[in-house]
């Protein structure tokens, strides 16, 4: 168990990945993101889960850090060695305002597939609140990937609370495109791509 503790929430931070916080990216969910991140072409994906996202942005030409901390790479505690330009995630729902929190305070652009109810909680208020935030809110719900299957009928919608990324605008509405079938997925299918704990380095940020 890790000692580390939320700086935002006072939470301990386990360091452990929970069954509900596995939740896979469909890659039509990173599209409407695409063109707000066309300029920053090197992108860590500090929860890299099973790669969806990271594949689907290495497929679109972005150079991509993969980590994850079923891999031993824990986000509140790691640091890629190598630059990047923009964080790009889905991140673990059960710690998301600790994990929004340490993206502004890596002081860089991030772009975090999130709920919408989000912006309802007072938790999630308390770390947005006096930052720079665009969000691009999408025209779909995006249905999420449990062991390689679509499960239709999410709840909630979901969108891209952004900072960082100089869209302009703190409201931005796109479209999601059509899901494809699964087959067609870009994965990321270079484990040497995946961050090895050698290239990374302990920050304490
Ligand atoms: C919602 S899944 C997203 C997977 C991937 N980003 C995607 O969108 O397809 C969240 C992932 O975060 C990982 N995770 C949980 N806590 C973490 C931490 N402290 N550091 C790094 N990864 C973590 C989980 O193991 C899980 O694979």
């Amino acid at each position: 168990m890790s000692r580390v503790r939320g700086k935002k929430t006072g939470k301990k931070i386990q360091n452990v990945s929970q069954e509900r916080d596995r939740y896979q990216t469909p890659p039509w969910a990173v599209t409407p993101l695409l063109p707000y991140i066309e300029h920053l072409p090197a992108v860590w994906e500090p929860a890299a889960g099973d790669g969806l996202l990271a594949g689907e942005l290495k497929r679109v030409g972005h150079h991509v850090i993969a980590s994850e901390l079923l891999r031993g790479q824990n986000f509140f505690t790691w640091h890629p060695a190598r630059e990047w330009d923009v964080l790009v995630t889905n991140p673990p729902f059960s710690i998301k305002a600790d994990w929004m929190a340490r993206c502004y305070r890596l002081q860089r652009p991030f772009a975090l597939l999130m709920s919408l109810d989000c912006l309802g909680t007072a938790e999630m208020q308390g770390v947005m609140k006096g930052q720079e935030l665009e969000v691009i809110f999408l025209d779909k719900r995006i249905n999420y990937i449990v062991d390689g299957v679509v499960q239709n009928g999410v709840p909630f919608a979901s969108c891209w609370f952004t900072s960082g990324l100089g869209i302009g605008r703190e409201m931005t509405f796109a479209s999601v495109p059509e899901p494809y079938p699964l087959g067609q997925m870009a994965l990321f299918d270079e484990p040497e791509t995946f961050a090895q704990p050698s290239l990374l380095l302990e920050m304490g940020i």
